[in-house]
């Protein structure tokens, strides 16, 4: 089963991508998870997508491209996955079609968590994120247990440096140019479901269970 997440961010897509992969046994693969732990890990990828994150922009589709393409190839991917911020452009989404069609495959789910752009800052505000382990948190509808200490891995909580409100409009103005024509793209492929993210955690989670099935 091959899933793409799409929507907005904060829309929710890496909480569900979570709740998919622990449901269905495949692996969650963020662009956005890869690039903090090489920025982490000071690594020169982490260098420049760090320039590219902190302005709400996207990092190029060549430093991406690549990154998703060998991680889909491991062998944990080989009965599935669920790409949680990629694709997030034409470009992006052409080379996987691409890349896919070649070995006689495609994707078989794209999800789009729709939320209302005025949700999404208030959201995002209240989100905080392990600085060791990735888990994501809201100090409001999914708070951590201890204030600040990650439940997984017992590390800090904090807020993303591009969750701060002008740079959160930004990542809004850049998605509506660059990834929402997605929607579109996946329609077409006849693979495009909506669910509404407005809802709880577990309703969002009950939609997209009832559209994969079992
Ligand atoms: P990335 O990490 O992918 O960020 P994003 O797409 O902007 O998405 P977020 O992680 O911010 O939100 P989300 O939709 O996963 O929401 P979440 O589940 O956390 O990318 C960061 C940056 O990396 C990009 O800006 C770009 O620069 C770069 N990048 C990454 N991939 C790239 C690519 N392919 N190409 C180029 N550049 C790339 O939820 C948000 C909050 O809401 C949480 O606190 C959560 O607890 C809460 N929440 C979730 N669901 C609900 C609900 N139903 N009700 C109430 N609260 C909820």
């Amino acid at each position: 089963m091959k899933i793409i997440m799409l929507g907005a961010p904060g829309a929710g897509k890496g909480t569900q991508a979570k709740m998919i992969a622990d449901k269905y046994g495949i692996p969650h693969i963020s662009t956005g998870d890869i690039f903090r732990t090489n920025i982490k890990e000071g690594t020169k990828l982490g260098k420049e997508a760090k320039e590219y994150m902190d302005q709400g922009r996207l990092v190029p589709d060549e430093l991406t491209v690549k990154i998703l393409l060998d991680r889909v190839e491991k062998e944990d991917c080989k009965n599935g996955y669920v790409l949680d911020g990629f694709p997030r452009t034409i470009p992006q989404a052409e080379v996987l079609t691409d890349a896919l069609g070649k070995v006689g495959d495609k994707i078989d789910y794209a999800i789009n968590v729709e939320v209302p752009d005025k949700n999404i800052i208030s959201r995002m505000s209240g989100r905080r994120a392990c600085l060791g382990c990735g888990s994501t948190y809201h100090l409001e509808y999914n708070p951590t247990k201890k204030e600040g200490i990650c439940d997984s891995c017992g590390s800090e909580t904090v807020l993303r440096d591009d969750d701060k409100a002008e740079t959160v409009k930004k990542r809004l103005l850049v998605y509506h140019e660059q990834t929402h024509p997605l929607i579109e793209y996946y329609k077409k492929q006849s693979v495009l479901y909506e669910v509404d993210g407005t809802m709880d955690m577990q309703d969002v989670f009950q939609a997209i269970a009832n559209i994969l099935g079992a």
